[in-house]
């Protein structure tokens, strides 16, 4: 992770809420799904300011962030079943195979090293465990062209605009169990993938 990320969003967190707007409709969606499952070990990478950490309705949560302006955000929206910590997605403290699913929510295009947190996602995750990846991908038809002349504009807001899932090699390593799209012309895809 690289300081000027870190900063960013250290900045950033006073304006999150606004871009929190926009993402609330495909998160309802993720929560829907999160909630059905069994009960479990979960982590959130990158959990930002925990808007949505109300949503989580009955697994034993830990969320992670590099950002300490995030966290402190987030833990004004913690419960007992939630623990906070700020650590590194692409280096993470935790043993193997300690959770049953993991969230990456408006994350893995932000991060500078995917291919890590991939990596370490695989790593911690419980053999069967799932991984839940909400994003925005680059589409196959001409709004593609859109994300291609957005990305140098995305670079000073440190995301990449322009994101294709299959690109990064790690995702290989999961087996893609569904795919939750959000209308014709969404960004947004919801990935569930199992650990093989
Ligand atoms: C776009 S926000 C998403 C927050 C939240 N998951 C959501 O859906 O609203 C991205 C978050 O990822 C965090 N982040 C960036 N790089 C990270 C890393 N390497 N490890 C953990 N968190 C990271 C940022 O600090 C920020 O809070």
């Amino acid at each position: 992770m690289s300081k000027q990320t870190d900063n960013f969003y250290n900045h950033f967190s006073f304006f999150y809420p606004v871009v929190d707007l926009f993402l609330k409709p495909q998160k309802h969606k993720l929560f829907q799904e999160i909630n059905k499952l069994p009960d479990g070990q979960l982590l959130e990478i990158g959990v930002g300011n925990g808007s949505h950490l109300k949503l989580y309705k009955k697994h034993q949560v830990t969320g992670v962030d590099t950002s300490f302006s995030m966290l402190n955000i987030a833990k004004k929206q913690q419960t007992a079943h939630i623990q906070l910590l700020q650590m590194n997605g692409e280096a993470l403290l935790f043993p193997d195979q300690t959770f049953d699913y993991i969230i990456l929510s408006h994350v893995i295009a932000v991060v500078d090293a995917p291919e890590k947190v991939l990596a370490e996602t695989y790593r911690v995750l419980k053999p069967n465990g799932q991984i839940f990846i909400l994003n925005h991908f680059t589409p196959n038809n001409w709004l593609r062209h859109i994300d291609k002349a957005f990305q140098l504009f995305s670079k000073a807001f440190h995301f990449k605009s322009e994101f294709h899932i299959n690109s990064l090699t790690t995702i290989k390593k999961f087996r893609l169990l569904r795919e939750i799209s959000f209308g014709q012309f969404s960004y947004f895809k919801l990935l569930i993938y199992k650990k093989a």
